[in-house]
C-alpha cells in the first residue's frame, strides 16, 4: 500500500493510472493506493473515477494541514511510502492570492513531514529500513535562466521568483532537513512543465487547446518568447516510480525532457495540429486567434533540466518527444468532452475572469 497526496489533481491522478498500468506490464501485482486529498479547484475524482471504483485505489478527503486527518490515514492504512503530490499549483494564481499557497505547499509539507515521521519512528525495524517519503517538486525552485545559462542541475543554487516556487522551496528545504536532521527517508524530484491527460484548463497548453475549440482567443503573455521544457507527464511518473525504487535516500533529481520550447512555438504548434484534426467551419486557421497580452509580473523568461543524473544513477530517460506526447494530449482533449465538461465548473469561469480582466483578452 503507499499513500499519495494530491492523486486527484493533473499528476497525481496520472500517477495513479500509470501505477497500475505499470505493475500490469511488468507482471507485478497492483499494489493499492490510498488518495489523500482536499479536492480543491483542481482536484477531480473523476480523474481517478476507474481506479476508485474499481477498489484498487481509496480517496481520503482531507487536507494535509490537518494533523488528525494524516495520522488517522497513516494509522489505518499502514502505507510503506507516502508519496507527495499534493500542493498549489499555478503561477497566476499564487500572485493573485499567496497565502494559500504558503498553507498548503509549505504548512501542509511541514505538517505532513511531522505526521509521518512520527508514523516512521514507530514502524517495527525492517518497514522501518524500506520506507519512503518521496516529495515531487518542481524547476522553478531554481529560479530563470538567461538564453546562454546551462541547464538546472541538483547543484544549482535555489533563487525561486514567484509566491509559487519560492513555497515549493521552502517545501524542498524541510525535506531535506528532515533527511539531514532525523535521518527521514526522503526523495526529491524537481521536474520541468508537465503537460497530457487531465491537465486542469488554467495551464498554458489545456487552456490553449480548449479556447481554440471554443473560437476564442489564445492569450500569449508578454512577447511569447518565454522558453519552457516541457514533459509528457508519464514520463514524469515513470521517473518518479524508479526514484522510488532506486533512489539514494537524501537525493533530488532532476526530471525534464531536454524540450526547450518557446511559448509562441508550444501555442502554434497546437494550432497546426487542431487545423489538421478539427479544422474551423469557416475555413480560418486557428492562428488567427492568437493574441499577445499583458506579461505575468515576474514571469521567469526560461527553464531548461539537465537530467544526466537521473539518466546516470536511475537509468530513467523520456519515452515520448514533444510531437508524439502533444499528438497524444490533442487527441485526448478532442475525445474526453465529459471530463472537461466536469472542470469547467464555477470556480473555473471565476479564474478566467480574475485573471484575463484587464489583460485585453
Ligand atoms: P494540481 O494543481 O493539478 O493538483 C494538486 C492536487 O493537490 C489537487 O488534487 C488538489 O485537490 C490537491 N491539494 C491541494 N491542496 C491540498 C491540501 N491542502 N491537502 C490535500 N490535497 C490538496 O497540481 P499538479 O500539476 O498535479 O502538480 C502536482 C505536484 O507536482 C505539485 O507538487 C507541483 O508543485 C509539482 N509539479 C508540477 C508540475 C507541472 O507542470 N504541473 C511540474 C513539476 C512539479
Ligand atoms: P503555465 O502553464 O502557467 O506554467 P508555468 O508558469 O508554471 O511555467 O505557463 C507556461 C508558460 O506559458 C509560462 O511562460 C506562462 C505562459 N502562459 C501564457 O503565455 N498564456 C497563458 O494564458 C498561460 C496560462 C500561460
Amino acid at each position: 500500500m503507499i499513500l499519495i497526496t494530491g492523486g486527484a489533481g493533473f499528476i497525481g491522478g496520472n500517477f495513479v493510472h500509470h501505477w497500475f498500468e505499470r505493475a500490469e506490464r511488468l507482471g507485478l501485482p497492483a499494489e493499492p493506493i490510498v488518495v489523500f486529498d482536499k479536492l480543491t479547484y483542481a482536484g477531480n475524482p473523476a480523474t481517478i473515477a476507474s481506479q476508485l471504483i474499481s477498489g484498487r485505489a481509496t480517496l481520503v478527503h482531507a487536507d494535509i494541514c490537518d494533523s488528525e486527518a494524516v495520522r488517522q490515514a497513516l494509522a489505518t492504512h499502514q502505507p510503506r511510502a507516502v508519496l507527495h503530490f499534493a500542493a498549489e499549483s499555478h503561477v497566476d494564481r499564487s500572485i493573485h492570492g499567496p497565502g494559500e499557497f504558503i498553507q498548503t505547499n509549505m504548512v501542509g509539507t511541514f505538517s505532513l513531514l511531522e505526521e509521518t515521521r512520527a508514523y516512521w519512528n514507530v514502524l517495527p525495524a525492517a518497514d522501518k529500513v524500506t520506507f519512503r517519503f518521496l516529495h515531487v517538486s518542481t524547476d522553478e525552485v531554481y529560479g530563470s535562466l538567461s538564453d546562454t545559462d546551462p541547464a538546472f542541475c541538483e547543484t544549482t543554487p535555489y533563487a525561486p521568483n514567484s509566491p509559487y516556487s519560492a513555497s515549493k522551496a521552502g517545501s524542498d528545504h524541510l525535506v531535506r532537513a528532515y533527511h539531514h536532521t532525523y535521518g527521514f527517508p526522503t526523495l526529491t524530484t524537481n521536474c520541468s512543465n508537465n503537460y497530457g491527460p487531465y491537465h486542469f484548463p488554467e495551464k498554458l497548453i489545456p487552456l490553449i487547446i480548449l479556447n481554440a475549440l471554443d473560437g476564442k482567443q489564445l492569450p500569449v503573455y508578454g512577447d511569447g518568447l518565454n522558453i519552457r521544457d516541457w514533459l509528457f507527464v508519464r514520463d514524469h511518473c515513470e521517473a518518479i516510480c524508479q526514484v522510488l525504487e532506486k533512489g539514494t535516500l537524501g537525493e533530488t533529481y532532476n526530471v525534464g525532457g531536454i524540450n526547450e520550447i518557446k511559448n509562441i512555438d508550444v501555442v502554434t504548434t497546437i494550432c497546426r495540429k487542431l487545423d489538421e484534426l478539427r479544422p474551423r467551419a469557416d475555413g480560418t486557421k486557428y492562428e488567427s486567434l492568437i493574441t499577445y497580452v499583458t506579461d505575468r509580473p515576474g514571469h521567469d523568461r526560461r527553464y531548461a533540466i539537465d537530467p544526466t543524473k537521473i539518466q546516470r544513477d536511475i537509468g530513467w530517460k523520456p519515452a515520448e518527444t514533444f510531437e508524439s506526447g502533444i499528438n497524444k494530449t490533442v487527441n485526448w482533449y478532442l475525445t474526453n468532452t465529459e471530463w472537461i465538461d466536469t472542470v469547467r465548473s464555477g470556480g473555473y469561469r471565476d479564474w478566467i475572469a480574475q485573471n484575463y480582466t484587464g489583460r485585453t483578452v
